[in-house]
C-alpha cells in the first residue's frame, strides 16, 4: 500500500509534492510526510492523519527548495502515528527514503544494524533501508543504492534523495508500482501514472528490478547489477481524474459514469479484437479455468463461475479468493487457464497468485483496468475494462465492466467451443448492446433509494438475499455497504438461511432481496415470508415489481429495468451501489475514504 512521489525542478518542491499526495491519497490515509533537499541538507516534515494536516504544518514551517520525496501511509508494521510515518532520514541526514511495500527482513538487517550502534525511531520495516544506505554508503549514491537493495527481500519502490547529490532522485523498484518521467526542467517519480501531470506526456514504467536516477532534463534506467538499460516510453493518457466535477463525491461520480463505462467497456473488447488475440487452439483445449481476485473483482469472478457453469459445461471451474487460492493446491496443466480479475492490477494477493501460475508453468489472463499495471504486464493475455479511473476506494464502474467483459469473453468462448449457436450468441450480443441504457435507468431511480436510506440509516444489521447470479450480486452489495457504511451486513443464498442464520432474524433488521430470475419468484417468496414473520422489513430489487406476492411482502420495492437473467448483475447491482451511498452519506461518513482501507492493496 502506500504511495511515493518525488519531485525535481525549479518550483517549490513541496507544493508539487503536496498536490501529488492528494492524488495519491486513495492509496493510504494513516499519516504523510516530505523530505526536502537544500543547499546540502535534507528536512523532514511528518504529521499522522490526511494530507491536509501535513499541508497545515508546513504552512506554519515551510521546507523550501526544488528537491523532495513525499508519502502516503497506509499502516502496515507500527501504529499510525508521526514517528512511523515516512520519509525516514538517516542518523548522518546523508539519506532520506520513501517506500511503498514490504521488506520481509528487515527484523535481521535491523539486528545487525543495531548490533552496530545504529538507533532507529520507529516500529516500521521501512526505516532499515535508510538505514543500510548510510551503513553502506561509500560516497557513491548509485553503488550504495545499488548494493542495499540487494540486501532487502520482500517488495518495493523506493524514493530516495541523498544530501549531497543535488538535483537527482533515485528510484528503485521491485514488484510495486513505480513510474518516472522528466520533461520541461522538470523530473518526477510516482506510484502511479494518473497522479503524474499531463505536462510529461510520456513517462517510463519501472519493471522489476530497475533503477532510475531522474535529474530535471535526463532519466537514466539501470538494471539492479547497474548495467544501463533502454527506456520504453509509455504515453499519458488525458483522462483527467483530479476533477469531482461538480460531484458531491468520487462515488457518486463513479456510480453515474456506469453507462459510459460500460459503452467504452464493449466497443474497446470488440475494436481491440480483445478475444481474437488469444491463441484459439488453446481455447478449444482448454478443460479448466480457475479464477482468482479479491473483494469486488472476486464477486464479479464467482459471477464469472455461474456463466462458466452454464455456457462451458465442459470446462471445471474453480474460483477461489486471492489470499487462500496461493495456500491450496492449484491444477496447472497446458489445459487451465487461471483468470485474475482487479480494477488496479497491483493488488498484491492476486498478482502473487498470478505469477505463481505463471512459474508452474500455467497460462493467465487478466481481467483488469490498468494497461499499464504490473498485472496486464506478467499476464499472458489480457482483456481491458476502460472503466476510466476509479478513485473512490470502494469500487463501483469497475465491477460493472468487469462482469460485462467477463461475460464477453465467456459467450466468446462458448461459441468457438460450440456451446452456444450463431443465434444464441447473437441475441446475448443485443442484450449486451442494451446495458448501458438499462444501467442508466437503474441510476434514474436513486430518488427512491435515497429516501429509503434517509429513513434506515440507523440500522445496526442488514442481511442481502438472492439465488443463483443474485446471490453474486447480494454479496457485493453487502461488502459496499459493510465498506463505507460500517454497518453489519451479511449476504446469504436465500435457501440457506433457514439452515441457522434465520436465528438472528429480528425486529429492527433489514433483509434486501435480489430478484431477476422470474423462475425464483415463488422460493424467493417463501424466504423472505419466514424473514418476514420474524419481524424484518423487506427491500426487494427486482423487475418483476408488478408481481402480487412481492408487493404484498415487501416494505420497499425497486423496481430496476429488465435484462437478459444471465446479464442482469450489471445493473442489478447499481441499486446496492447506491444504497451503501446514501447510507454513508446520511450517516456522515467520509464516503471515498472508509476508516482503515485504502485504494489499492499492494501487501500481502
Ligand atoms: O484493485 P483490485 O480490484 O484488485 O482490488 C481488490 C479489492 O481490494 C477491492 O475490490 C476492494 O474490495 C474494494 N475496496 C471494494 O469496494
Amino acid at each position: 500500500m502506500c504511495g511515493i512521489i518525488g519531485y525535481v525542478g525549479d518550483k517549490q518542491a513541496s507544493d508539487v509534492i503536496i498536490a501529488g499526495l492528494k492524488l495519491l491519497e486513495y492509496r493510504g490515509y494513516d499519516s504523510a510526510g516530505i523530505a526536502v533537499s537544500n543547499k546540502g541538507k535534507i528536512k523532514v516534515a511528518k504529521k499522522e492523519g490526511r494530507i491536509v494536516n501535513l499541508e497545515n504544518h508546513l504552512k506554519e514551517e515551510p521546507l523550501l527548495g526544488n528537491l523532495a520525496i513525499g508519502h502516503t501511509r497506509w499502516a502496515t508494521h507500527g501504529k499510525p502515528n508521526d514517528a512511523n510515518a515516512h520519509p525516514f532520514i538517516g542518523n548522518k541526514r546523508k539519506y532520506a527514503v520513501v517506500h511503498n511495500g514490504i521488506i520481509e527482513n528487515y527484523l535481521e538487517i535491523k539486528e545487525e544494524l543495531m548490533s552496530e550502534g545504529v538507533k532507529f525511531s520507529s516500529k516500521t520495516d521501512s526505516e532499515v533501508i535508510v538505514h543500510l544506505l548510510e551503513y553502506l554508503d561509500n560516497g557513491d549514491p548509485i553503488a550504495t543504492i545499488l548494493k542495499a537493495v540487494k540486501k532487502l527481500k520482500g517488495a518495493f519502490a523506493l524514493g530516495i534523495i541523498h544530501a549531497e547529490t543535488p538535483n537527482t532522485i533515485f528510484a528503485a523498484k521491485r514488484d510495486n508500482p513505480l513510474i518516472v518521467g522528466c520533461a520541461g526542467g522538470e523530473g518526477y517519480i510516482c506510484s502511479d501514472i494518473n497522479s503524474l501531470p499531463q505536462s510529461l506526456k510520456k513517462v517510463i514504467v519501472l519493471d522489476n528490478k530497475q533503477f532510475a536516477v531522474v535529474k530535471k532534463n535526463s532519466v537514466e534506467l539501470y538494471n539492479f547489477l547497474g548495467k544501463p538499460l533502454d527506456k520504453n516510453y509509455v504515453e499519458l493518457s488525458p483522462e483527467e481524474w483530479g476533477d469531482l466535477k461538480g460531484y458531491e463525491c468520487y462515488m457518486d461520480k463513479e456510480i453515474c459514469e456506469i453507462p459510459d463505462a460500460l459503452t467504452r467497456a464493449i466497443k474497446n473488447y470488440r475494436e481491440n479484437k480483445s478475444f481474437e488475440k488469444i491463441d484459439k487452439d488453446y481455447l478449444k483445449s482448454l478443460r479448466r479455468i480457475n479464477i482468482v481476485g479479491c473483494g469486488t473483482a472476486l464477486h464479479a469472478g464467482l459471477y464469472g463461475e455461474k456463466l462458466i457453469k452454464k455456457y462451458l459445461p465442459d470446462i471445471d471451474v474453480y474460483s477461489e479468493m486471492a489470499s487462500e487460492f496461493r495456500y491450496n493446491p492449484v491444477k496447472v496443466d497446458e489445459k487451465t487457464l487461471t483468470i485474475t480479475i482487479s480494477q488496479s492490477g497491483e493488488t498484491a494477493d492476486t498478482l502473487v497468485c498470478q505469477k505463481m501460475v505463471s512459474e508452474l508453468g500455467g497460462k493467465t489472463l487478466t481481467i483488469c483496468n490498468v494497461p499499464t499495471s504490473s498485472m496486464v504486464y506478467y499476464a499472458d493475455y489480457n482483456l481491458q475494462l476502460c472503466a476510466g479511473k476509479e478513485v473512490a476506494v470502494a469500487s463501483t464502474k469497475a465491477y460493472n465492466t468487469q462482469d460485462l467483459v467477463f461475460a464477453m469473453f465467456i459467450f466468446d468462448l462458448a461459441l468457438l467451443r460450440g456451446s452456444i449457436s450463431q443465434a444464441e450468441y447473437d441475441n446475448l450480443m443485443k442484450e449486451i448492446d442494451a446495458l448501458p441504457k438499462k444501467a442508466q435507468e437503474a441510476i434514474d431511480v436513486r430518488g427512491e433509494i435515497e429516501a429509503f436510506s434517509n429513513k434506515n440509516f440507523r440500522k445496526k444489521s442488514v442481511f442481502y438475499l438472492g439465488r443463483g447470479i443474485d446471490y453474486c450480486v447480494a454479496m457485493e452489495g453487502s461488502l459496499k455497504l459493510k465498506e463505507i457504511s460500517y454497518i453489519h451486513c451479511e449476504a446469504y443464498a436465500a435457501g440457506e438461511l433457514k439452515h441457522g442464520t434465520l436465528a438472528l432474524i429480528e425486529k429492527d433488521v433489514i433483509a434486501i432481496a435480489l430478484l431477476t430470475d422470474y423462475d425464483m419468484v415463488d422460493k424467493m417468496y417463501s424466504s423472505l415470508a419466514e424473514v418476514r414473520t420474524r419481524g424484518a422489513s423487506i427491500m426487494v430489487i427486482t423487475p418483476f415489481a408488478d408481481e402480487m406476492k412481492l408487493k404484498e411482502i415487501s416494505d420497499y420495492l425497486i423496481e430496476i429495468p429488465k435484462v437478459h437473467k444471465d446479464l442482469s448483475a450489471v445493473v442489478s447491482v447499481i441499486p446496492t451501489q447506491l444504497i451503501s451511498y446514501y447510507i454513508a452519506r446520511a450517516k456522515g461518513c467520509d464516503i471515498d475514504k472508509p476508516r482503515n482501507l485504502a485504494k489499492s492493496v499492494t501487501v500481502e
